[in-house]
């Protein structure tokens, strides 16, 4: 069975684990964040050093809507799964909407962890009650990630954007997914 994490627990799923990122996960995260086929799909350049990765954790992941992924066979970190309220988000939303962003570290790719962890996200929204519509996007040259979010139940909303703020790949192409959590 598949729990949703809440503001302050770990919550687990089969496979994985949800859990607030630490300071002492820099360098960990560092040696998945530095590999240059995960942030430039997302939009972000590769990190530099495990310091970078470290103020990345203090400014952007410690808060309540985005966790670590863990391994639970092994207790490592292999990703990253959580949604942006619309004061952060990229695309432009409403109070009640969010925009769900997540990546995996490249040894882990297409064996449903990703689908996974994006599962106990929208679990932990749908909860929360305060959050109708939920968005994802993603550069059309990446249909992984278009793949993950349309198991999960998101439909395409047809719209095509270039998406000014993200600070890798601004001039692609980026489309757009959503999924109502009132249905
Ligand atoms: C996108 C990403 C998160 C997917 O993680 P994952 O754990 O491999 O995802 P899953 O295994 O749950 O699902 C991947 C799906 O994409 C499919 N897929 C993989 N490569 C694909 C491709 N080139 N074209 C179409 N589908 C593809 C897989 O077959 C799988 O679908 P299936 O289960 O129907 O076979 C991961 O590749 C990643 O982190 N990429 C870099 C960062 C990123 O893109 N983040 C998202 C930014 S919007």
């Amino acid at each position: 069975m598949t729990s949703t994490p809440t503001n302050t627990n770990t919550t687990r799923s089969k496979r994985i684990s949800l859990r607030r990122w630490r300071e002492s996960d820099a360098s960990e995260r560092y040696l998945l964040a530095r590999d240059p086929e995960i942030g430039p799909r997302a939009g972000w350049p590769p990190h530099q050093s495990e310091k970078e990765s470290l103020d990345a954790i203090r400014k952007y992941f410690t808060n309540e809507t985005t966790w670590a992924v863990i391994l639970k066979e092994t207790g490592a970190i292999i990703g990253c799964a959580g949604y942006h309220l619309p004061k952060t988000a990229n695309l432009p939303l409403k109070e009640n909407e969010a925009e769900v962003g997540y990546w995996i570290a490249r040894p882990y790719w297409n064996q449903g962890l990703c689908t996974e962890a994006l599962s106990m996200v929208i679990g932990h929204c749908r909860k929360l009650g305060t959050i109708t519509i939920l968005f994802g996007e993603h550069f059309t040259d990446n249909p992984a990630s278009g793949r993950v979010m349309v198991k999960c139940g998101f439909t395409d909303t047809g719209e095509r954007r270039k998406c000014p703020s993200l600070l890798v790949g601004a001039e692609k192409e980026v489309r757009v997914l959503t999924l109502n959590l009132q249905q």
